[in-house]
């Protein structure tokens, strides 16, 4: 077994497990593994990238094994210096949230006897207890401190004490073994060095999905891996493992039981997650907006009963009107879009709307009318917490239902029904046209329910037609992001940013500070405008500025006075602003941005594209990872 890796050394503190919410990819075929396990790394870089690794069999039956800390572009150069041969192999990019990121800890890791190669995703959570067991049995040659490597033994001490010819079969049945003694989540992939073209694969709690090639077969965490050699996939479910070898798979269950499996067709291609002549993926998806807006509606307008048709939900209309109460869960951006969910849905239906962040919701008893419905918002489908909170509500018998825009995730998967966002893969880390696609929907499901409701013939027409007027009036916002540029130039130095909205657009205004703080890392809040004086006006200075969304609305008098509470203080301030509204911030704002004009309800699909313009083009200028921001990661399959 040749290991070669880098030379990152690590000063994190060292910490005896660590989490992951990587990226797999496996390979098995007749070509090189070795292309296609980093081309596949690449494109779940978005999810993880603290260390990369592969592991691929040689033609002597030895594992080629490259790891390192860092990007995939040092795993790439690694390989450079020491190429890796080999027709099968399994690879993996590494975002720890515990643990130090070293060499060591990269995946993939190996048993005792070097002949077993694991790459894993989740947390093995009786990792110590299985340790010391190992241990107590004589196998002490530990080379890391993460979970996974004890997974790896564990798998290696039982194929070494299981008999059979049929190695297959044996690394299959030692796999499963293992897994039974597992508590916690996992999705992972298996190659023994001795059993030719061979893959395992097994997941509970962390996805997997299967790619379906001629004589060539993939296994990845998230399809975007591998939809540039195969738009054919079959997603695992919890408990389920696959055999993969070039010309076939077999699924079974962890009792052994034979497994059902469904050949889905990947919605996107290859080209759909490329970026184009864009410099970032965020600023791609900024300006696909006018697309995934109008697709997030396709088909789900009726001009002539003037309401929304969605038959996703899978619920009859005597099913709709009985409900009570609406709680809208998720996190982050997502939850910002709940936030907004509550003021569409109570002000076009009138039907009592609550928001949960997803990882309070599944741990508390939140009181619940049967009648409730439940909306776990999710663009990924793969948050552990929204997850959590989805099987929470189903367990206590809500149905629950998802708007997610991986349509193959768990959450879509595991829901009752639900509205697909139909947004195209979201690649760049600070979720920018899912969001935009979410508030379409739940301007959707208001519509729907409004309808079956007191929402009149007329209301319902206008807000159709404005609905569909609006790509265009996203597309003209656009048009903002040079003059966007200008003032982050200008604002650069700046030591954080404010963001205030009411109604409709307070919610954006903690959407505009999440993004500026997750992609410029610079100190950002977003809060009601009217709080301002009940204590937040206590930080108003020259290098802080605050930004107003504050369109001509029903509420702009009120903004307006909360303008003019700061400009008292020297504040300098950006106001984001409609119709005639740049008439009345004259001389009170020092800069003003003036939007399209829509109803109230639909101005937070336009007021918040340009924050996501400010914070990308500010991030830009201090030359920050737009793609991919410090510490986070795409899609978090962790608690
Ligand atoms: C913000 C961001 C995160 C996600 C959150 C939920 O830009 O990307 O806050 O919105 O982690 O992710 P999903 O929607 O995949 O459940």
């Amino acid at each position: 077994m040749s290991i070669y890796i880098g030379t990152h050394l690590a000063t994190e503190e060292s910490r005896p497990y660590n989490f992951h919410m990587c990226g797999i990819v496996g390979y098995v075929g007749r070509a090189e593994a070795t292309p296609i396990l980093l081309e596949g790394l690449r494109r779940l870089e978005y999810r993880g990238y603290d260390s990369a690794g592969i592991a691929v069999v040689n033609g002597e039956h030895q594992f080629e094994t490259r790891k390192c800390a860092g990007r995939i572009a040092s795993l790439a150069k690694l390989i450079a210096r020491k190429p890796a041969s080999g027709h099968v192999g399994i690879s993996h990019t590494r975002w720890a949230t515990h643990g130090k990121v070293n060499d060591e800890n990269a995946h993939p890791h190996f048993d005792a006897s070097g002949k077993i190669a694991l790459v894993h995703n989740g947390v093995i959570e009786n990792y110590q207890a299985l340790k010391e067991q190992l241990i107590q049995n004589g196998d002490t040659d530990f080379r890391s401190d993460t979970d996974t490597e004890v997974l790896a033994h564990l798998v290696g001490n039982i194929y070494e004490q299981l008999d059979g010819k049929d190695s297959k079969a044996r690394l299959m049945n030692a796999v499963r073994a293992a897994l039974k003694q597992v508590i916690g989540t996992y999705g992972i992939a298996v190659v023994h060095a001795n059993v030719p073209d061979f893959i395992v694969g097994a997941r509970r709690g962390s996805p997997l999905v299967l790619g379906i090639g001629r004589d060539e077969n993939f296994l990845a965490s998230d399809v975007s891996a591998i939809v540039a050699y195969t738009r054919d996939a079959v997603y695992l479910n919890d408990f389920e493992l696959v055999a993969l070898e070039p010309d076939k798979f077999e699924i079974s269950s962890l009792d052994g039981a034979a497994g059902q499996h469904a050949v889905s067709r990947v919605e996107f291609t290859a080209e759909d997650i490329k970026k184009g002549d864009y410099p970032h993926y965020m600023l791609k998806e900024i300006f696909e907006q006018p697309f995934s807006v109008r697709d997030a509606m396709r088909g789900r307008l009726s001009f002539e009963d003037c309401t929304a048709k969605l038959g996703g939900l899978n619920m009859t209309p005597a099913e709709l009107r009985k409900i009570t109460r609406i709680v809208l869960t998720g996190c982050g951006t997502a939850f910002h879009a709940a936030m907004v969910g509550e003021y569409l849905i109570e002000h076009l239906a009138s039907i009592p709307t609550e928001v949960e962040y997803a990882s309070e919701f599944r741990h508390r008893n939140t009181p619940m009318t049967p009648d409730t419905l439940v909306f776990a918002i999710s663009q990924s489908g793969e948050t552990a917490d929204t997850l959590g909170a989805l099987r929470e509500s189903r367990q206590k018998g809500y149905r629950t239902l998802g708007i997610c825009n991986n349509v193959a995730s768990t959450i879509a998967r595991e829901s009752d029904g639900g509205v697909y966002m139909h947004a195209g893969p979201e690649i760049g880390v600070a979720a920018t046209k899912s969001f935009t696609s979410q508030l379409v929907i739940l301007t959707l499901i208001g519509l729907l329910l409004g309808r079956m409701r007191h929402l009149s013939t007329a209301e319902g027409a206008q807000l159709i037609e404005a609905l569909e007027n609006l790509p265009d009036k996203v597309q003209e916002t656009l048009k903002l992001s040079d003059r966007i540029k200008t003032l982050a130039k200008k604002y650069v130095d700046v030591s954080g940013v404010l963001f205030f909205g009411r109604q409709f657009n307070f919610p954006i205004a903690m959407e505009g500070a999440l993004k500026l703080k997750e992609i410029t890392y610079l100190y950002a809040e977003g809060h009601p405008s009217a709080e301002l004086k009940h204590g937040i006006i206590a930080l108003i200075r020259p290098d802080l500025p605050s930004i107003f969304i504050a369109p001509e609305d029903a509420v702009f008098s009120k903004n307006l006075n909360n303008i003019e509470q700061v400009k008292a203080r020297k504040g300098p301030i950006i106001a984001l602003t409609s119709g005639n509204g740049a008439g009345r911030l004259k001389g009170i704002a020092n800069d003003i941005v003036t939007l399209p004009s829509v109803p109230d309800c639909l101005m937070p699909i336009l007021t918040v594209i340009p924050l996501q313009l400010l914070a990308y083009h500010l991030a830009v200028e201090l030359g920050r990872d737009v793609d991919k921001p410090r510490n986070l990661a795409k899609s978090v399959t962790v608690e």
